[in-house]
């Protein structure tokens, strides 16, 4: 049947990845989406870098908008990144022309979220956006989906790859921050501007996504607490060790009779705790469902073909015609009731 035809806005680690994973693996995506999904457009800041993949026969669009109003452009995949500016104009005028959209771009979606979700509602358009959270885990539809049933009182997690590389790097060689930074930077993990992923914005962005998803209403990105790993020193992590402990920067929201807390910080993690063996670029998802229990989702966080892993299968769901409300239904139910207190505890 009819190929569905993409438009690809930013061809940077992870537009490369998709178009990648897109050659490779053409067959196993077609199968699953009932159609090839092919690439008709794309635009990118630079023409002529060596992006390891062919852009032969590719439409190039300078203007990143005109991807929306292409009429060979089916879907509209952003991955650009940035709550402002290109990105958003680019999601607005993809709804507006009542093309589904698929982003990675987790500041946007954290930022705003709310009034994205509700255009693209308002209009019955899809807006899928699996790769903005956690890499390749699928962690949105996990909690949306797949935790659909459950009252979810918790939702915590290791959120972002590079400070994680970081700090595993940190501990295994005893190398300082600054360092092993740039190597996060070279393998691609780090976002253009790296200070979002060390000051922790980036993993709060996702904490807010989570929460969103995991307590059914948007959450105010500027009332999410956030504290990053900079002053973090080998020194710190080694003491840590000697105390049975790793130092993880973890996001953790909550939601009780009293609402929604979000918090983003440096912890000291007990070394027999799952979370604590999640090392280098992987990611984990921790979500409590009242019903479930804890469930735990792991692995890799950022990079190339993980991140283009999840921007495909939000791919086949569009091709497949499987549409979920962004933030999976406006929940307006009770608060979720801790596990322990089911306990009896
Ligand atoms: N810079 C992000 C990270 C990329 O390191 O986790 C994935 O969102």
């Amino acid at each position: 049947s009819k190929p569905l035809s993409i438009g690809v806005a930013g061809l940077g680690t992870v537009g490369a990845g998709v178009l990648k994973l897109l050659a490779q693996n053409g067959d196993i995506v077609a199968a699953r989406a009932g159609r090839p999904v092919t690439v008709g457009a794309v635009s990118a800041r630079t023409r002529g870098r060596d992006r390891g993949v062919t852009l032969d026969g590719l439409r190039w669009h300078d203007d990143p908008v005109a991807l929306a109003a292409d009429p060979g452009v089916d879907v509209v995949v952003e991955l650009i990144g940035g709550s402002g500016g290109p990105a958003r104009a680019l999601v607005e005028a993809a709804i507006a022309a009542g093309k589904p959209v698929v982003t990675a771009n987790k500041a946007l979606l954290a930022v705003h979220g709310a009034a994205i979700a509700e255009m693209a509602e308002g209009r019955g358009v899809p807006l899928a956006f699996e790769a903005a959270v956690a890499g390749g885990i699928p962690a949105i539809k996990g909690l949306r989906e797949g935790l659909a049933a459950n009252r979810l009182m918790r939702v915590a997690g290791i959120l972002n790859g590079t400070c994680n590389y970081i700090l595993t790097t940190m501990r295994e060689q005893g190398r300082e921050f600054g360092d092993v930074l740039a190597e996060a930077q070279a393998l691609g993990y780090a976002e253009a501007d790296p200070s979002f992923d060390i000051d922790g914005v980036d993993a709060a962005h996702k904490l807010a996504i989570l929460a969103a998803l995991a307590f059914g209403r948007p959450v105010d990105f500027d009332a999410v607490h956030v504290e990053g790993i900079r002053e973090i020193t080998a020194m710190d992590i080694a003491f840590a060790g000697e105390l049975g402990y790793r130092i993880k920067l973890l996001g953790i929201a909550g939601r009780d009779e009293a609402g929604i807390s979000a918090r983003v910080h440096p912890c000291m993690v007990p070394v027999a705790a799952p979370i604590a063996r999640v090392d280098g670029v992987f990611n984990a998802v921790v979500a409590e469902g009242d019903f479930v229990g804890r469930v735990m989702l792991e692995g890799r966080g950022a990079g190339a073909g993980p991140t283009a892993s999840a921007v495909v299968a939000d791919l086949i769901d569009i091709a497949r015609g499987r549409h979920t409300p962004v933030w999976g239904g406006a929940l307006d139910v009770a608060p979720a009731v801790p596990m322990e207190r089911h306990r009896g505890a």
